[in-house]
């Protein structure tokens, strides 16, 4: 899969006529700050074109980015940010239980992004289960794979594998792995 094209198309809160235009989707979940913004950018070879921070709760919204004018990259808020407030975290889980939810336009793929460092944690295992309950094909992204060395990154890949088995996993790193993107892209297009 060779992107030839990238951009940012609209941010919504809730359900939007964009979603159900027949577009095929890819959509990226997870934690607040594990890098799904990130690993957009670097499988888009854009810098900034979906936003990232340093800090948690960076993607508020659900971002729709086309790519090659054919489908849709869906940056998700992510999950599990304490700091965000009730109402907020609320919001949010609304957000991405709605969109996971609806029917009319599953997902090809749901890449669920993890921080390598970090691993599996509970709110990862719950969103496991609700992308199980809704027959998800999905892809775990071990990002960050620059925090860890060879070692500890194939007994996390290990563990991972044995706690999920059937799941496709690939290490990755939004930050050093511009050219490993082909081999995510192909996993994520399959
Ligand atoms: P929310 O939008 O808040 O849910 O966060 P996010 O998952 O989109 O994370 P984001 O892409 O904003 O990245 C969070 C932080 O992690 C930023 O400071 C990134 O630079 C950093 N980061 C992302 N990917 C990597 C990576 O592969 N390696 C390292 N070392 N840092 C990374
Ligand atoms: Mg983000």
């Amino acid at each position: 899969m060779k992107i030839t094209s990238a951009k940012f198309v609209k941010g919504i809160t809730g359900d939007d006529d964009l979603l159900h235009d027949g577009t095929p989707h890819i959509a990226f979940v997870g934690r607040s700050n594990v890098g799904k913004s990130s690993v957009i950018n670097a499988l888009l070879n854009a810098k900034e074109l979906a936003r990232t921070g340093k800090k948690p709760g960076k993607t508020l919204e659900l971002n729709v980015f086309a790519v090659n004018a054919k489908y849709y990259f869906i940056d998700l808020p992510g999950y599990g940010y304490a700091k965000g407030g009730h109402d907020q975290r609320e919001a949010i889980r609304d957000m991405i239980i709605g969109y996971l939810s609806q029917n009319e336009s599953k997902p090809m793929t749901v890449a669920l992004v993890l921080d390598a460092k970090a691993g599996v944690t509970d709110f990862d295992r719950d969103m496991l289960h609700i992308l199980g309950d809704n027959e998800h094909h999905v892809v775990i992204v071990l990002n960050k794979k620059d925090k860890l060395s060879q070692k500890e990154l194939s007994d996390t890949l290990y563990q991972i594998q044995r706690e999920f088995p059937g799941i496709t996993i690939v290490p990755y790193s939004a930050t050093t792995q511009r050219k490993g993107a082909d081999v995510l892209l192909s996993k994520l297009f399959a």
